[in-house]
């Protein structure tokens, strides 16, 4: 590790514009639609009761466009830090793509995945989790399971890889396991609590240098952590293409594409600490 950067001192969040540059929509550029669906009604518990299929087909199309996306310059640049400093940075994520873990094949920078993930369903029943990278749906919304490249090989070869894809429940829908109860994607959907709270609080506490990447700070409680991070005396830092509601909390504000502004930002911490 560089001098000047402390175990565990760096504290990153990123947002779905870290991925915009890998052709992955961001919310907002969505417009918060899909097929004429506003969000909220694809992702919901509610929704879900409703509407098993329409919510299955419309994360098959998400696992689909995560698989054929490539990670960017901006999540190597994260890993390339991690590894040339070793312990001062930690990620959390609200993004679900699978792409930090794609630029980072020997688990250097694990981030905390907030939000959930797209190669991982749970079961409904007893909340078992499995490594599921299955589209269960085409692009046409047709029954057709197919195996995308969201896991690794190493996931897809160990004892919790859903290989039962072939259990289905009314209309085709796959059933874990374990309960044989229906299996559902392993996201924080709307109303829900998201993951991992404790341990982002325990980061958020100790933080000196807080930085948020391609987060619109429209969402809470991620939204937040800005205001969190400042409030105990760290330096903050936000590298986005628009500013963002939160700025009263930034020291730091990096208007531009996080392809270019990550690495330029990352290499200008380690200059000033060298
Ligand atoms: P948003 O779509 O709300 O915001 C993306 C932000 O990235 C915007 O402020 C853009 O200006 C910025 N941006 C776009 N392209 C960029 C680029 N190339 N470089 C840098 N910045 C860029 O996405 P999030 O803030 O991630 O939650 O949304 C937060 C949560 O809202 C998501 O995790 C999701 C959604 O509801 C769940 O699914 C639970």
């Amino acid at each position: 590790m560089k001098p000047g950067l402390n175990l565990n001192s760096i504290v990153v969040l990123t947002g779905a514009g870290i991925s915009a540059e890998s052709g992955i929509s961001t919310f907002r550029d969505a417009g918060g639609l899909w097929e004429g669906h506003r969000i909220e009604e694809v992702a919901t518990p509610e929704a879900f009761e409703r509407d098993p299929i329409l919510v299955w087909r419309f994360y098959s199309l998400r696992r689909l466009n995560a698989a054929i996306a490539k990670p960017n310059p901006a999540h190597q640049a994260l890993v390339e830090f991690a590894a040339a400093n070793p312990g001062a940075m930690n990620l959390i994520t609200q993004n679900v793509d699978g792409l930090h873990q794609r630029a980072d094949e020997r688990e250097i920078l694990s981030p905390i995945c907030m939000h959930g993930s797209l190669n991982q369903s749970r079961c409904t029943d007893c909340g078992s989790v499995y490594f599921d990278d299955f589209a269960y749906f085409d692009l046409q919304g047709n029954y057709a399971p197919t195996q995308t490249v969201l896991c690794s090989t190493s996931q897809r070869s160990s004892s919790e890889y859903l290989h039962h894809y072939k259990l289905e429940y009314s209309k085709f829908l796959p059933l874990s396991p374990c309960c044989r109860m229906p299996l559902r994607p392993h996201i924080v959907w709307f109303g829900e609590v998201p993951l991992h709270m404790p341990k982002i609080e325990r980061l958020l506490d100790s933080t000196q240098l807080f930085v948020s990447i391609g987060t619109s700070g429209l969402v809470y409680p991620a939204a937040g952590f800005l205001q969190a991070a400042k409030g105990i005396g760290a330096r903050t830092v936000c590298i986005n293409k628009e500013e963002i509601p939160q700025a009263a909390f930034i020291d730091e504000f990096i208007q531009g594409a996080a392809t270019i502004k990550v690495r330029e930002f990352l290499s200008s911490l380690e200059s000033r600490n060298g």
